[in-house]
């Protein structure tokens, strides 16, 4: 049961999917090498923006290849009880939403409860700040854990209240209000959530919202508001970086979207391929926008063999065919700018770079510490249970592959981290011994059927 979750109607579809969530310990052994064809499942990101901002849209939408993890299901309760109307048709494998339009929205019955998801967080917070009346919203313990204030300060600065625990911290109570202020804010951090949530409330405020990111970060938003029809300027930023403008009170348009793979999902088979010498796998459909692409420009300096077929466009995102041979790897200085382009990918870089011949060097990984779990530390522990040596720093991480399989062995607390979960797992596919995460069951939120797509690749990932 996912935790402290209220089922207030009758069960739907995304309420079955949830209470079918049980701590569950899985165990990954290895395996000589991984074969076939895969499609990757739809890309988090952009599932979560097709159903919001089918939410702000006028008429319907239809979407595509969503991914149905228990991250995009939260985002969905939480528009129904806004008043969207969402449905899913499983035999067409198209979702459907009547928006309630800009600022349209009612006063949700309940506490929104969001899971595990810091995007449903953040985005709906954009949308609810900018909005007249009072929300509340809590999430598993994870979520409860997870910085708010990032985005509590802009959206206060605009003219919304909060209400929140110590540090900024879920439940919250976001009190609402449509006369929002605009406002041009500078991110202090490289977060496309906290950028997404102040263009969101930018859309129904007056005038016009400005982000300036220092740094780039995945532009989904950017590239879906305009296909809904708002206007979105991007310009060069003083000093470096973008400057980014939502021009308030657009009318926009149901459309119809095409959810491309997610290149995050599809990184763990990537990976396991990789390090398996004698492997031959295909993933179908990997996303391959230029902000979310980093893991993938890492795995080739570190010499995987990797071919990018059958190059083209899925719903306005560069999208590629991956084909990839087991390897040789030897370590490589991952950029500290190339943070933003691969944040949710280093615990499995962590795992090839523990099969790789020497040491990878990673930078500049403060924002690890943020997410599901504190991602650097649950790593460092995770490759500590498994014989790698490594070194952590306050934002580094150096880990010393020997070129030969980790001892493997271990048992990985994954502190409801589905990426921790999914990454040591892959470990254990390349490691001398199995290697068991205590609670396999966070998965769902981002890669439902997981160990049934990489067993088909023919690894032996089970119950334990
Ligand atoms: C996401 C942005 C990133 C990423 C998360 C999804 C998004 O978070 O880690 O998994 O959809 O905008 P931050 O904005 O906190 O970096």
């Amino acid at each position: 049961m996912l935790r402290g979750r209220r089922v207030a109607f009758p069960p739907s579809f995304e309420e079955a999917a949830l209470s079918a969530r049980a701590s569950a310990k899985l165990i990954a052994r290895p395996v000589a090498c991984l074969k076939g064809r895969v499609r990757a499942p739809g890309d988090k990101s952009v599932s979560h923006r097709a159903l919001m901002f089918g939410a702000l849209a006028l008429g319907e939408t239809t979407v595509r290849g969503l991914l149905e993890g228990e991250d995009v299901l939260c985002t969905a309760a939480a528009l129904r009880a806004l008043g969207a109307e969402v449905t899913h048709d499983a035999g067409e494998a198209t979702w459907r939403i009547r928006g309630f339009g800009v600022g349209g929205g009612r006063e949700p019955a309940d506490v929104l409860e969001l899971g595990n998801s810091g995007t449903s967080a953040r985005l709906l917070s954009g949308i609810l700040a900018s909005q007249p009346f009072t929300s509340f919203m809590t999430g598993d313990a994870s979520l409860r854990r997870r910085p708010m204030q990032r985005v509590i300060e802009p959206l206060s600065r605009m003219g919304a209240r909060f209400e929140a625990r110590d540090g900024g911290r879920m439940p919250l109570a976001i009190i609402g209000t449509d006369e929002m202020v605009p406002i041009e804010y500078r991110l202090p951090v490289a977060s496309a959530q906290v950028k997404s949530a102040i263009l969101l409330a930018g859309l129904n405020t007056a005038g016009e919202t400005t982000v300036i990111e220092p740094h780039a970060t995945r532009d989904h938003t950017e590239r879906m508001l305009r296909h809904f029809g708002a206007e979105v300027r991007v310009t060069p930023a003083e000093g470096g970086g973008k400057r980014i403008t939502v021009v308030g009170w657009p009318e926009l348009l149901g459309r119809d979207i095409v959810v491309p793979g997610d290149p995050s999902s599809a990184a763990f088979a990537v990976v396991a391929a990789a390090i398996r010498p004698g492997s031959d796998i295909t993933v179908e459909n990997v996303g391959l926008n230029p902000l979310r692409a980093g893991l993938y420009q890492t795995l080739l300096d570190m010499g995987a063999d990797i071919a990018f077929e059958n190059e083209r466009e899925v719903g306005g995102e560069p999208v590629a065919d991956l084909r990839v041979k087991g390897s040789a790897l030897k370590g490589v200085e991952v950029p500290a700018e190339r943070a933003p382009t691969m944040i949710d990918e280093y615990p499995i870089l962590a795992v090839a770079a523990s099969c790789a011949q020497g040491t990878t060097r990673m930078l500049g990984l403060a924002e690890l510490r943020a997410k599901e779990s504190d991602r650097l530390a649950s790593v460092a522990a995770g490759l500590l249970a498994n014989g790698v040596k490594h070194e952590m720093g306050a934002d580094t991480l150096a880990v010393h592959g020997t070129g030969s399989a980790p001892a493997g062995g271990g048992l990985v607390a994954t502190h409801l981290d589905h990426r921790i979960a999914m990454s040591f797992l892959v470990l254990g596919l390349a490691a001398r011994e199995a290697v068991a995460v205590d609670d396999g069951s966070p998965i769902d939120t981002s890669f439902p059927g997981f160990a049934q797509l990489m067993n088909g690749l023919g690894a032996k990932i089970e119950a334990a």
